[in-house]
């Protein structure tokens, strides 16, 4: 399916922070743009600001001076809305508000012309709704740009129950040929990424409120072992814990209150305080002037370790092994289930059980659980918890070992899945539940969660890498260990494992 011709006319409705950054983007594609808003010369002045915004790339050598004026150039405020009666493509990002955009969908049907397309920037509001009662509700689309939409790669091309199939291809040529990486999904609550990305948030909210380890702990496993960018209480700092709270709430609500959504009671505190993170001053951290950022914990030198064993294969952990072996560890490899013997200690990748209930259902004495990592050859810190019966000697000799490995090791509580492990099973099912409920394919659904929201990578490629029966199993025991349907394993992934195939099987 084509893009839209460059000589379509685009009209972005809402000069605010999404309707500037997608005006731009529009214009620098080529498209005349025409930009609207109520606000008496919010449209002149949000040009000035992409004007300011171009002139910052010519000045780094990123645009040339004579492309800039050509989108200068290209970019219009219309006065009212009867101005925009030529567009081909209108793109609505106005107040968030269901009867609002309604109200301009409805007027926009009197206004444009009969092939003109409605498309709504909505991060929230139901397509299908918006769609509702118009005369040609299959030209409502949603296109759902990532602030700052000028940097930020993903469009999510979302379609209403009456959105035409080759209007959503259009538009995804559109997006592609406007140099985004553009995604097809449903109209369901959040779409791809507001949903999926939930449980980023909410577990490392969990573990903080159940004591696992503190912020700034949390944070460097997220960033050190799970490789994400920020950890959850530096991002949500970052977003506001306004506007994350409140996404999960109207998510939560979306979903007739099913608690695998349920909203932090922290986070609602903070959001209480006016404690709304980097914007007000303080969130999770302070960030006044001279403020100290808090330090993530990590255990102090060990004596050094010599040898271990590896009994079996570690799975997902295994480069861990070569990583021991190139430190000058002593690798002695026999047959087994998986674990390290290092002294009186024996490590395991956790399964989602608490040490303590898998050192006592396995009979492991000395038993120290480790957690996922992005990459185990260049993670530069992983967490670890004891059984309550490991030894203080034991739990020594197994922090020597991972400090061998060049590891920074942080001890946490005896937590259900640690930290990365947690964090990743449950976005894994998130995403395996959106693509068992058709909201997208399992490529758009990992492609939404790296470029619109920087994962290191894919949800669902990651369960396959750790392998979809050690996801299911991790979530069964972090079900058990709970008793809340909050961690019930998708029917995809249980699926999948019983047909022995990975989540992005065709
Ligand atoms: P904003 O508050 O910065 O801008 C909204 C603009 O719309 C204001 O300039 C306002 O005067 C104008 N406006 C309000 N009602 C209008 C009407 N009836 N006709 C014309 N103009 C009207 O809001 P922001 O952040 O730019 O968001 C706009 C839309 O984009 C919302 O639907 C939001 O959910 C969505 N969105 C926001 C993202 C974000 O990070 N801020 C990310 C993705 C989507």
């Amino acid at each position: 399916m084509a893009a839209l011709d460059k000589n379509t006319q685009v009209a972005v409705i809402g000069a605010g922070a999404m309707g500037a950054g997608i005006a731009q983007v529009a214009a620098q594609a080529g498209h005349s743009v025409l930009l609207f808003d109520t606000r008496d010369g919010a449209a002149a002045q949000a040009i000035v600001g992409i004007d300011r915004q171009l002139g910052r790339l010519v000045e780094k050598g990123r645009l040339a001076a004579s492309e800039h004026s050509a989108i200068r150039a290209r970019l219009h405020a219309a006065d009212s809305l009867a101005g925009l009666a030529d567009a081909g493509l209108v793109i609505e990002a106005i107040v968030e508000n269901l009867e609002v955009k309604r109200g301009l969908l409805r007027e926009l049907e009197s206004v444009c012309t009969a092939s003109c397309i409605l498309a709504s920037n909505t991060s929230s509001l139901s397509i299908t709704s918006l769609a509702a009662g118009l005369q040609h509700p299959e030209r409502v689309i949603g296109l759902h740009f990532f602030n700052p939409a000028p940097l930020m790669a993903l469009v999510e091309v979302v379609s209403g129950l009456a959105t035409a199939p080759a209007l959503a291809d259009a538009l995804y040529a559109t997006a592609r040929a406007w140099g985004k990486q553009p995604v097809h999904t449903r109209s369901t609550p959040g779409f791809i990424v507001n949903r999926v990305a939930r449980p980023f948030y909410a577990e490392s909210l969990r573990l903080l409120q159940e004591g696992a380890a503190d912020c700034a702990t949390l944070d460097a496993l997220l960033r050190e072992a799970g490789g994400f960018r920020m950890g959850a209480f530096e991002l949500t700092d970052l977003i506001g814990h306004d506007v994350n709270y409140a996404v999960t709430c109207s998510v939560f609500e979306a979903y007739y209150g099913d608690m695998r959504f349920q909203p932090s009671l922290i986070q609602k505190e903070l959001v209480d305080a006016g404690h709304l993170g980097r914007k007000s001053g303080r969130g999770f951290y302070d960030y006044s002037d001279g403020a100290l950022r808090p330090t993530a914990s990590q255990a102090p030198a060990a004596p050094s370790i010599e040898g271990c064993v590896v009994e079996g294969e570690l799975g997902i952990a295994e480069p861990l092994v070569e990583r021991l072996h190139q430190a000058g560890v002593v690798v002695t490899r026999r047959a087994g289930t998986g674990l390290i013997r290092v002294g009186d200690a024996v490590l395991a990748l956790s399964d989602g059980r608490l040490a303590s209930q898998r050192a006592r259902q396995d009979g492991i004495s000395g038993l120290v659980l480790f957690d996922l990592a992005l990459d185990y050859a260049k993670a530069e810190r992983l967490a670890i918890s004891r059984a309550a019966r490991t030894s203080e000697a034991a739990l020594q000799q197994a922090i020597g070992l991972l400090q061998r490995a060049g590891l920074k090791v942080s001890l946490i509580e005896d937590t259900p899945a640690l930290v990365v492990l947690r964090t990743v099973a449950m976005l894994a099912n998130e995403g395996a539940d959106a693509l068992l409920h058709g909201v997208a394919s399992a490529a758009d659904i990992d492609l939404a969660m790296c470029a619109g929201v920087n994962y290191p990578r894919g949800p669902l490629a990651w369960a396959d890498a750790i392998g979809p029966a050690q996801v299911l199993g991790t979530l069964e025991n972090l079900q058990a260990a709970y008793g809340e349907t909050r961690y019930r394993p998708s029917l995809l992934l249980r699926r999948r494992t019983e047909q022995g195939s990975t989540l992005h099987a065709a």
